[in-house]
């Protein structure tokens, strides 16, 4: 099996992703770090245990990591998530534990402790917990599989100001130091996510699975979409996290290039800002494959088959 660690600040649409991973029996998931991002750490901690118990799994070690950027206060995202992140369906609170150790120290032990080259690095919220890791310890950098992160756009703009998109903009800082890592990174920008949209039958799929297990999923779902209905003028809201799981399951849904991708974290107008040298023009090295299109219909049939398998394990 494929080892990760995830880390995340759920947020719905990680709710579906690491259930995803749960779900999928070739994904080993060796632990799950809390971000600070959609809501503050606090919360994003306990919505990610919240979801281990729903997936029938309170064995997966779920670690606190950094409640605020590197620099600079926490912007979150309750307009598009809830007062809680995981607005749209009740859960019940935790019984499962935090770990004590801190989650910039997992992702360093870990990625020390397991044979070089063998845990991929997922992240689906600001780069806040992985960027402090490198900064700490920057022998991680040759060690990691690969980086999968959601965040950053190019053609598709922003969706926090017009030139940036979320995870990116919260912690321009953290971004900046995992794409100058060396690291082998795969983006899944909001090129990617934007067409991953949960139109009306795609969402009564994933009803049909059935039972409160189905109830929450559409719940979320249901929630999540109707902020991005209004915003997108399209039939439901696009799902971005998924997809990160999606692509170390399926990679050829996805299509994209190796790109150099830089960071912007000065600019009072793009803050934030991935540039993404797509047409080659900069001669700078080439740092980060840059998806930009996926088979959506591909990818919901996979997400609605595992999350069918989760639902009837
Ligand atoms: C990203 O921001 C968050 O609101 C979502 O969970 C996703 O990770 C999209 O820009
Ligand atoms: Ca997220």
């Amino acid at each position: 099996a494929e080892k990760i660690i995830i880390d995340t600040d759920p947020g719905q649409d990680d709710a579906l992703a690491i259930l995803l991973a749960l779900g999928s029996p070739e994904i080993e998931v060796l632990g799950i770090v809390a971000a600070a991002g959609n809501v503050p750490l606090s919360l994003t901690n306990v919505n990610i245990r919240k979801i281990c118990e729903l997936a029938g799994r309170p064995d997966v070690k779920v670690f606190a990591g950094c409640s605020q950027p590197l620099t600079g206060p926490l912007v979150t995202a309750e307009h598009v998530h809830g007062a809680t992140g995981l607005d749209g369906a009740d859960l019940p609170d935790p019984v499962m534990p935090l770990q004590e150790r801190h989650g910039v120290d997992f992702i360093v032990e870990t990625l020390m402790s397991e044979p070089a080259g063998t845990v991929t690095v997922c992240t689906l919220g600001p780069l806040t917990n992985l960027g402090k890791a490198l900064t700490k310890a920057p022998e991680i950098a040759g060690r990691i599989k690969q980086v999968v992160l959601m965040g950053g756009g190019c053609f598709e703009g922003g969706n926090i100001t017009p030139a940036a998109e979320f995870n990116i903009y919260v912690d321009p800082q953290a971004a900046a130091v995992v794409f100058g890592s060396g690291a082998p990174i795969v983006m899944m920008p909001l090129d990617v996510t934007h067409r991953t949209l949960t139109t009306r039958a795609r969402v009564e799929a994933i009803r049909a699975i059935g039972g409160h297990f189905a109830e929450v999923l559409v719940g979320w779902l249901d929630y999540f979409e109707r902020f991005d209905v209004a915003k997108y003028g399209s039939e439901g809201g696009p799902l971005h996290d998924p997809n990160v799981i999606a692509y170390l399951l399926k990679p050829e849904l996805y299509s994209g290039r190796l790109c150099n991708v830089e960071i912007e974290t000065e600019s009072e107008l793009t803050k934030g800002m991935t540039v993404v040298d797509w047409w080659g023009v900069s001669g700078r090295p080439k740092n980060a494959m840059f998806m930009r299109d996926v088979d959506a219909d591909g990818f919901y049939a996979l997400l609605t088959e595992r999350l069918s398998w989760l639902a009837h394990a």
